[in-house]
């Protein structure tokens, strides 16, 4: 049971973190649809799994616009989901067994049915209503949008009312509000602390670098940062002042030095998500750099990486790394799209499992991908959810059991998406019946990455001869990949994790393969460092 004061600080610098997109995780009542009770049901998996945080997508009352992040009321449950009952249940158990609970907040925008916008529809220009949005004369008598800014998800972020229009980033279905506006601000505050009062331990940030908008004349909307910055510093201090250790990923797209400099250092977030790590090319350079980058700039800010591979906005990891040269993910792949090799794209997977697991701080995984599930890349348009971006074929439901209506995700007659051939085989009871499935791998690097203490560690690259490998210790332990096509040599050491069941310890390190090797470094270190044959393997 977590208390307050058992709170130790910093907890998140280390936590393996799972990403559960609400929706897709587990049905406890049937309809169709992933709901919080269904997650309590499997919480007992997830912390066997090695879990100790989890991160719920948004749960809150929305019309669904965007699957929930279209939030009409920030203080209540969605029925399709639950009850703040069922909430409350959820986090009493996940506490009980030592995972600790964050929740999405969603500032940028509400929904457009949300009471706050609805009032400001009604009320005349230049209102406190209007005040809580961007509501902005058109040119032209109001005939043109106010400027030629582009949207995220949109290419017109502008929509016509009266003589004025509002801003949306998004979909015309999910207004931007005025951040400049004390009054959001102190709404928001009181957000955060009806959650935090429940119990809820951290914060994923969603679109946090949009909140605060430059000037009308500036060339794009997105570029205020100064001004953005007090937001999150405020909520830190609220945090800190009135519930103690409470943790902030934001969800910034930017490199290392920049996000930490700009919401480690000034906005006082604890973390940014590493997505670089998740976009990157099957390519060894490629991957050093990031985890060069990301490890060393994290530490010098007090902060840690939060590696991620897969998420509900892009395609899989295991679709991704199925094309030869992956290099643009990209958020959907239709039926008439080329289709991954979902042999090399697992393989390549399970590769790059041993080097995520292998890393220093903290670990974010997206539901499913310890199954090793790929994308629903057939999808028809008649399935489709997603209203603005097709991003559905990332969302399909989870499967749990082989034999069960729906993979065990739901006793509907239909879940909300269907779920792909390829998930029978991967259902959760299939694979715990296997010591060599992805999630008996899985769940057997979690448990060495705690006992070995690498989340705490440090890289060290060492140089090699090929530039298909990177090689490359954590303490006593060495990581060796081969993104190439050809084998490479194997570096000494006691092979202690490989990533395919039959790598030969003797053989040379196969293609689109990795291992962890024990080496004592301790013996090593008066050596000349090019000296690595000698590694010691035996001792301890
Ligand atoms: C974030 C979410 C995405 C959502 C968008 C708007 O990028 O990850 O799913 O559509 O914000 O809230």
């Amino acid at each position: 049971m977590i208390t307050s004061k058992e709170q130790s600080a910093e907890w998140w610098l280390d936590m393996n973190l799972y990403q559960i997109y609400v929706r897709s995780f587990a049905d406890s009542n049937g309809d169709g649809v992933g709901d919080i009770a269904g997650i309590t049901q499997h919480l007992q998996y997830l912390a066997d799994l090695g879990i100790n945080a989890i991160w719920l997508t948004p749960f809150y009352p929305s019309p669904q616009a965007d699957m929930g992040y279209d939030v009409a009321d920030y203080r209540n449950v969605d029925p399709t989901y639950g009850t703040l009952d069922d909430f409350d249940a959820m986090v009493a158990k996940a506490h009980s067994l030592n995972v600790r609970v964050f929740i999405d907040i969603v500032p940028n925008h509400t929904s457009s049915q949300h009471p706050w916008f609805q009032a400001a529809l009604k009320a005349a220009p230049g209102s406190a209503e209007r005040n809580r949005y961007i509501f902005v004369d058109g040119r032209d008598g109001g005939k043109l949008p106010p400027n030629a800014w582009g949207g995220w998800t949109t290419t017109e972020p502008w929509t016509k009312v009266d003589t004025q229009w509002y801003l949306h980033m998004f979909s015309a279905e999910q207004p931007d509000l005025n951040w400049r506006n004390p009054e959001v601000r102190e709404e928001f505050k009181n957000t955060l602390r009806f959650w935090m009062n429940r119990g809820v331990d951290g914060l994923r940030v969603d679109a946090p670098t949009l909140l605060i908008k430059p000037e009308l004349t500036a060339k794009q909307a997105e570029d205020n940062l100064p001004d953005l910055f007090p937001i999150y510093a405020e909520w830190r201090k609220m945090l800190d002042e009135e519930f103690g250790p409470r943790c902030m990923i934001g969800e910034v797209f930017d490199d290392a030095e920049t996000g930490m400099e700009n919401f480690v250092d000034k906005a006082h977030m604890n973390q940014i998500f590493c997505f670089d790590y998740q976009e990157a090319p099957w390519q060894a350079d490629e991957f050093k750099d990031i985890i060069d980058s990301w490890v060393t700039t994290t530490r010098e800010h007090g902060s840690s990486s939060v590696w991620v591979s897969s998420s509900h906005d892009l395609i899989r990891q295991v679709s991704y790394l199925g094309f030869p040269d992956p290099k643009n993910k990209g958020s959907d792949i239709g039926p008439e799209d080329e289709q991954p090799d979902l042999e090399l794209g697992t393989r390549r997977t399970r590769a790059m499992t041993l080097m995520t697991m292998w890393l220093p701080g903290a670990i974010c995984t997206y539901y499913g991908e310890e199954l090793g599930l790929p994308d629903h890349t057939t999808l028809t348009d008649a399935d489709l959810q997603g209203h603005d971006m097709d991003r559905d074929g990332c969302r399909s439901p989870m499967p749990w059991a082989s034999d069960k209506p729906n993979l065990g995700f739901s006793t509907a007659a239909r879940a909300w998406l269907p779920q792909p051939q390829v998930y029978r085989e991967l259902a959760v009871d299939v694979q715990q019946q296997s010591d060599t499935s992805m999630l008996s791998l899985y769940r057997a690097l979690f448990k060495k990455r705690q006992e070995l203490g690498l989340a705490a560690g440090d890289v060290t690259f060492i140089d090699t001869d090929t530039d298909d490998v990177i090689v490359a210790r954590n303490g006593n332990i060495c990581l060796a990949i081969n993104f190439g096509d050809d084998a490479a040599p194997m570096p000494a050491g006691e092979v202690i994790a490989k990533s395919l069941p039959d790598i030969d310890v003797t053989d040379d390190l196969p293609a689109n393969a990795a291992v962890w090797l024990y080496q004592d470094w301790a013996v090593e270190d008066d050596d000349d460092e090019d000296d690595d044959e000698d590694n010691s393997t035996d001792s301890e």
